[in-house]
């Protein structure tokens, strides 16, 4: 992954972050060896010393999603220099994911990219904790299926439409661009031989608007079925699947007819449809 996408997404990252005593919100984006982006932001709390910082957040809770093995982090934070991790987050960055390189950023552009080991030279007890024994050998006797999954979108829907109660009537004739990021691009080798495509997507603006499972649903003529009966976008995961019809591609940006999604919607995944679907 190009280090300005892991950059963004510690920018994006940032806007999650709760600093109402500092006003100093930080960002994290991790990548794991398998290519997952798993993102952090500052976490403060009245009784300072608990505070969490934006790399520990987000290192965290890829260990706890399952990730042993780490490329490199990006930190961003609006700073007049690139912000340096403290000295904890340098502690815990070097146990758990190991000498990774560390991208600095501000919000003018500015980045320093430093390596782990040359930020912290001499870490206590430098051991790498790679192996987890207590979680590798709990998968096989706990549910493992319940821990929650974590995706990091491949791009987003660029259009005029801004309120997902308002998506036009005559949407199947509208025109909407898929914006992949850049490093997804070779991904979409021998698409203009699709002529319909399935994007599934995940519908952020319904992320918290809760749901019922059995009410009146307006795309059933009205009438009561359950949540997993109908294709309400009020559900619990939030994701949608939208069959398109594929217009144009552009190196990362395809033109598609027919999304009934808002603009900015983040793309989980591109699909093609098999005959007879
Ligand atoms: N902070 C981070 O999130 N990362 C760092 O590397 C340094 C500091 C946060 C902690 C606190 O919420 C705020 O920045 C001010 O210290």
């Amino acid at each position: 992954m190009r280090t300005e996408s892991l950059l963004e997404a510690a920018q994006a990252a940032r806007i999650r972050a709760y600093a109402p005593y500092s006003q100093f919100p930080v960002g994290a984006a991790l990548l794991t060896e398998e290519g997952a982006v798993i993102t952090g932001a500052n976490v403060e709390n009245a009784s300072s010393g608990m505070t969490v910082c934006a790399e520990r957040l987000a290192i965290m809770t890829a260990v706890h999603a399952g990730y042993h093995s780490f490329k490199k982090i990006a930190v961003v934070a609006d700073c007049s220099s690139p912000p340096s991790p403290c000295g904890a987050c340098r502690q815990t960055l070097w146990e758990l994911a190991g000498p990774i390189d560390v991208i600095m950023g501000n919000l003018d552009d500015e980045v320093l990219i430093e390596p782990l080991h040359k930020l912290y030279p001499r870490p206590f007890g430098y051991e790498k904790w790679a192996e987890n024994p207590v979680g590798n050998y709990m998968l096989d006797q706990v549910e493992g299926w319940r821990i929650p999954v974590n995706f990091h979108p491949i791009g987003y829907i660029a259009n005029d439409f801004s309120d997902p109660d308002r998506i036009p009537s005559n949407y199947k004739e509208l025109l909407s661009k898929v914006v992949l990021t850049p490093e997804y691009e070779e991904g979409l080798y021998r698409i203009e031989e699709e002529e319909k495509i399935n994007i599934i997507a995940y519908l952020h603006q319904a992320r918290n608007k809760g749901y019922t499972l059995k009410e009146k649903r307006l795309g059933r003529g009205n009438e009561v079925y359950g949540v997993f009966v109908c294709r309400a976008p009020l559900r619990p995961n939030s994701i949608a699947e939208t069959r398109v019809e594929l217009v144009d591609r552009n190196k990362n940006v395809l033109t598609v007819k027919g999304a009934d999604l808002v603009n900015k919607t983040p793309v989980l995944d591109l699909k093609t449809i098999m005959p007879g679907d």
